[in-house]
């Protein structure tokens, strides 16, 4: 997804009208078809990235096709022992996350983060997230959990009192899943002050035009709030402050706004830009793809010379009909310009370092650095017997012994949100369509069975024609959850309820009494993990009051 400008890939608006179903999703020939759910958030209305919105997305598709989010399937067959959250398309998209699964693969430096604001009861859709850092650290990456206290204080006016009551209980029910406080880190935005003047550096490369772009900020926006985005940049950025690795971000697919801010961030404080260049001249992806071409193409001995030149490549690209090119009018025409303009200048492929932002002893570093023909300009040197993995490499090492961070940009995964129990969205304002980790086993009993399911008028119509999981919460439960690491299981219940051999009551009798087993034990965990979280490198209060 890193094109030479990472600010390309963001749309200026971030809302758009859900007007498809979920109807023809495709699921049905997959293999894993039983162990898919498609989120079943159908019916849904507008369909918004809000970061402090509301959290449903009734098209996933969208997320693809507009917002750039790649599918998890395609990067799926390469991670170690994938977590059955990914197994079953619950993890449904991801950013950039290749590097991150290669960095697993051959034990290389990882990192994992993902924040929580403590706005209320830690829930079963938290447990996702939380599920997800442990599988990362498990695989051996550097796991790191934060509690967003100045955020649920400057977006969501959330008293510290109350911030202290819910982060402690957030961090328990972490640590109670399995989290390791020892190996990993946890910290609150608001005493981590390395996060803060990160912040503060990432606000450089970032203005207030942008963030109305991004959030739909307007002059009634309060300062903190904004401050609380640039905090959270820093949050994204801040395990590679010791060193640059590959990191991912697990979310909702509502905080992609902020990872792509990330992404941008991370590049623009880059103290160089490499990129490939065929002369003096620069030239955009679709430009430099088409020179390319005809460079690999043309044989100056056919222009009686010994070296092919632009003007040799204008002349040939002026005989070639358009059509042959495919390419837009506009883009050749760009091209053309640049070539006619540097007439007989030889071109030869090379490795552009363009000086972004860096200090002048970091460029001369790069002069020296840089072995075999280089040619040195103002603002940019160009080498010509380097290849493009190294040069990046090079960038980087010397960016960070100069005092750079040579960021990497963050991968991000994202999670389908969980339907409610009730139909249409969960919302913590709706006890009954959500079960909270601190929800007493019995009333998680009653709501699992009060929950509305995918099932038929009658019993004989569900015998007839089978039940719809894809459109139930109760299945989903089993998917997201109770199912656990059993795949057969899952694919049982789904297989048997769209078979017709599954009827509602049963179904939601078996899913009830394991969502019990699973309150109880998760709590009483949570009791056991009290003194771990007391020892934990973490201020369970902060000493604000107002
Ligand atoms: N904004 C996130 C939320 O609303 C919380 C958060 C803060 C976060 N910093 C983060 C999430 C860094 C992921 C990574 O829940
Ligand atoms: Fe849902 Fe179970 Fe009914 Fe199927 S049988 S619709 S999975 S409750």
């Amino acid at each position: 997804m890193t094109g030479d400008d990472p600010r390309e890939e963001r749309g200026p608006e971030f809302e758009f009208d859900s007007d498809s179903d979920l109807e023809d999703e495709g699921e049905g020939e997959d293999e894993r078809a039983g162990l898919r759910t498609d989120g079943g958030a159908a019916g849904a209305d507008d369909v918004a990235l809000d970061p402090w919105g509301s959290s449903t997305v009734s098209d996933y598709r969208k997320l693809f096709e507009e917002f750039g989010i790649e599918e998890f399937d395609d990067v799926l067959p390469e991670v170690p022992h994938p977590h059955y959250l990914m197994r079953r398309g619950v993890i449904f998209g991801q950013r950039d996350y290749r590097p991150v699964v290669e960095a697993l693969q051959n034990d290389e430096p990882a990192a994992v983060l993902s924040g929580f604001m403590p706005t209320g009861d830690p829930h079963i859709g938290h447990k996702l997230v939380f599920d997800e850092i442990i599988w990362h650290q498990q695989q051996g990456a550097d796991a790191y959990a934060l509690i967003a206290d100045l955020e649920a204080n400057s977006a969501r006016g959330m008293s510290w009192e109350e911030i202290d009551e819910h982060a402690r209980s957030y961090l328990l029910s972490l640590l109670a899943l399995g989290f390791d406080p020892e190996d990993g880190d946890l910290y609150r935005q608001s005493t981590n002050r390395e996060v803060q003047d990160l912040a503060f550096d990432l606000g450089a490369e970032a203005n207030f035009s942008e963030f109305q772009a991004i959030y739909g900020f307007d002059g009634e926006t309060d300062v903190s709030h904004m401050q609380s985005v640039v905090t959270q940049m820093a949050d994204i950025l801040y395990p590679q402050l010791e060193e640059p690795k590959p990191t991912v971000i697990p979310v909702g697919p509502d905080q992609d706004p902020h990872v792509r801010l990330a992404r941008d961030l991370a590049e623009r404080m880059r103290f160089f830009k490499v990129s490939t260049a065929y002369a003096s001249f620069e030239l955009d992806d679709e430009e430099r793809d088409l020179v390319a071409r005809f460079h690999e193409e043309l044989d100056p001995a056919d222009f009686n010379d010994d070296q092919l030149r632009c003007v040799h490549v204008a002349e040939t690209l002026e005989e070639t009909p358009l059509a042959e090119l495919e390419i837009d009018a506009e883009v050749l025409d760009s091209v053309l310009t640049k070539l006619n303009e540097a007439g007989m200048e030889p071109l030869r492929p090379r490795i552009r370092f363009s000086d972004r932002r860096a200090t002048e002893d970091a460029f001369d570093a790069l002069i020296d650095a840089i072995d075999g023909e280089k040619r040195v300009y103002e603002n940019h040197i160009d080498a010509f017997d380097i290849d493009r993995a190294d040069a990046e490499e090079l960038a980087r090492e010397i960016e960070v012994d100069n005092g750079g961070y040579g960021f990497q940009p963050p991968s991000s995964i994202y999670h389908r949100f969980m339907t409610g129990l009730t139909g249409g969205k969960m919302s913590s304002s709706v006890p009954a369509s959500h079960i909270s980790l601190l929800d007493d086993p019995e009333d998680g009993y009653d709501k699992v069975k009060s929950a509305t399911t995918g099932g038929r008028e009658t019993a004989e119509e569900q015998r007839e024609k089978g039940g719809k999981a894809d459109e139930c919460p109760v299945y989903e439960l089993y998917a997201y959850l109770l199912a656990g690491d059993d795949d057969e299981f899952a694919k049982r219940v789904y297989d048997e309820c769209v078979g017709g051999e599954r009827l509602c009551g049963d179904c939601k009798e078996q899913a009830a009494q394991l969502m019990k087993e699973f309150l109880a034990e998760h709590q009483e965990k949570r009791a056991e993990v009290e003194e771990l979280l007391e020892q934990a490198d973490i201020e369970l209060e902060s000493p604000r009051r107002r």
